[in-house]
């Protein structure tokens, strides 16, 4: 036995007493050092509904969330001159850099040339080939957020089935979708969830809610038979990452086939672990894909792909009033007059063309690696009951000594005073990670010093959470 490290630490393995000091310390730092992010958001609060231009964004540790200036690649410079290593990269959007070089020339080229026409484009069918090509499904269709992808898919599925229920996952998040804002009460039945107003929604009517990872749980669920839809991520990745195996997507994929449910796959956020995302990785075979967010470089848009079987189904479904004449119906309800525009479309074209290639994607996911090693390493050297998920280019550190299987025990696994501290450690140090969870994401343009600098800011924060006696 080596005698020199520290006995295994219990619980999550760092004393509160010590994490709540240590917090007070961040903060401080951090109001003292930010004066003029403080500034701007107390003009904030009397202008926006929630204080911010989104009401998360309110959600960054700290009294205040940051303000940017500016940013470009990997790097991002608040107003109050700070420059941070960005591993958040605004939640997933900016995946591939800020400002990628060959992003933002197609999209200045595009502005001078016109912006919204609705009207078809030979680049917006650059972009249903290629998506053809890169994720094997044949059709293909735009929205402008990830959210009202996956709302269209939904709204596909119940035109398609007849049913009305969406099954997901404890603990997902596929963007405010209505009948997804769902979680298990302390009785253990799906309640909704105690943070979003239920705004009319009856979920007994639209939802069924089952463990992630538990097979036996969802096909009890789909054996109702009035399941639509299942909508998943491959892997989770908003409670946490919960891992998943290759074996559990095809006892997925056979459950949904045999109860006549179709299976969303929404890639939102995995597309970070290759350039076809876990579908291709995986070979998964969902019959509606869902993408958004980074794929046009943070540019609002979405995209949906479905089989050629549930494209067949869908021109069967006959609306209760055909417009455009007989051969050319088409279904309402899908909406968006900006979906399809043309800045979207070169943004999406410049990110499949320049950037989601194979060359960044194995970079990304060494740079990933990298971080993750030395976090394990750090977190072995210490004996803290913790554990790091790795897969492409995105990693977590979470409190607890496994992997969580499914969202109530990644749920369970959460500290929020430790989450809310290592971010502002990190943050009053120059590197910014995802504020809601533990999690880091490698864009192209990052470099091995990037990565080390989070290294080094990590290995000290855990060297103040694990000294001995108060400061
Ligand atoms: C997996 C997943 N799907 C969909 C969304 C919704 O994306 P947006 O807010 O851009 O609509 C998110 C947002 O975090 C997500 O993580």
């Amino acid at each position: 036995m080596d005698t020199a490290l520290p006995p295994v630490r219990p619980g999550i393995g760092v004393e509160e007493a010590r994490i709540d000091a240590l917090l007070r310390q961040e903060r401080e730092r951090y109001a003292a050092s930010h004066p003029r992010s403080a500034e701007l958001h107390a003009r904030g609060r009397r202008a926006f509904l929630y204080g911010t231009p989104l009401h998360w964004m309110q959600l960054w540790p700290g009294d205040f969330p940051v303000y940017m200036a500016e940013a470009s690649g990997a790097r991002l410079r608040d107003v109050d001159g700070h420059d941070y290593v960005d591993l958040c990269l605004g939640d997933s959007g900016s995946m591939f850099g800020h400002s990628h070089p060959a992003i933002a020339a197609a999209v200045a080229a595009q502005a001078a040339r016109g912006v919204t026409a609705m009207l078809p484009s030979e680049t917006g069918l650059w972009v249903a080939e290629e998506l053809q090509r890169r994720f094997a499904l044949p059709y293909w269709q735009l929205a402008t957020s990830a959210t009202d992808a996956n709302r269209f898919a939904i709204r596909l599925a119940r035109m398609v089935t007849g049913r009305d229920k969406v099954l997901v996952f404890q603990g997902n998040y596929h963007g405010s979708v209505d009948e997804t804002q769902v979680e298990f009460g302390p009785d253990g039945r799906m309640q909704p969830r105690t943070n979003v107003h239920p705004n009319g929604m009856d979920h007994q009517r639209t939802t069924r809610l089952v463990e992630f990872n538990d097979i036996d749980a969802l096909e009890r669920e789909l054996a109702h038979g009035d399941v639509a839809c299942v909508l998943t991520e491959p892997l989770m990745t908003n409670v946490g990452m919960v891992p998943s195996t290759p074996e559990y997507h095809v006892a997925l994929r056979a459950a949904t086939r045999r109860h006549g449910a179709l299976l969303i796959i929404d890639e939102t956020h995995t597309i970070s672990t290759g350039p076809g995302g876990c579908t291709r990785a995986w070979n998964l075979e969902p019959d509606i894909f869902v993408l958004g967010k980074a794929i046009a470089g943070g540019i609002p848009c979405a995209v949906y792909g479905v089989t050629a079987d549930l494209a067949r189904r869908v021109w069967e479904v006959k609306p209760p009033v055909a417009q455009g004449g007989e051969r050319r119906f088409i279904h309402s309800g899908f909406g968006g007059t900006l979906v399809g525009n043309q800045l979207s479309l070169a943004a999406v074209r410049a990110t499949l063309e320049q950037v989601m290639t194979e060359a960044n994607y194995a970079h990304m996911t060494e740079l990933a690696g990298r971080l993750a090693r030395h976090v394990e390493a750090e977190v072995a050297r210490h004996r803290l009951p913790w554990h790091v998920t790795h897969i492409g280019a995105r990693a977590e550190y979470m409190f607890t000594a496994r992997p969580p299987r499914n969202g109530s025990q990644a749920k369970l696994g959460r500290h929020g005073a430790l989450e809310s501290l290592m971010h502002l450690y990190l943050l009053n140090r120059g590197v910014l990670i995802t504020p809601f969870h533990n999690m880091v994401l490698v864009c192209p343009q990052a470099t091995a010093d990037d990565v080390d600098r989070h290294n080094r800011v990590f290995s000290e924060c855990l060297d103040a959470l694990c000294a001995e006696g108060l400061q």
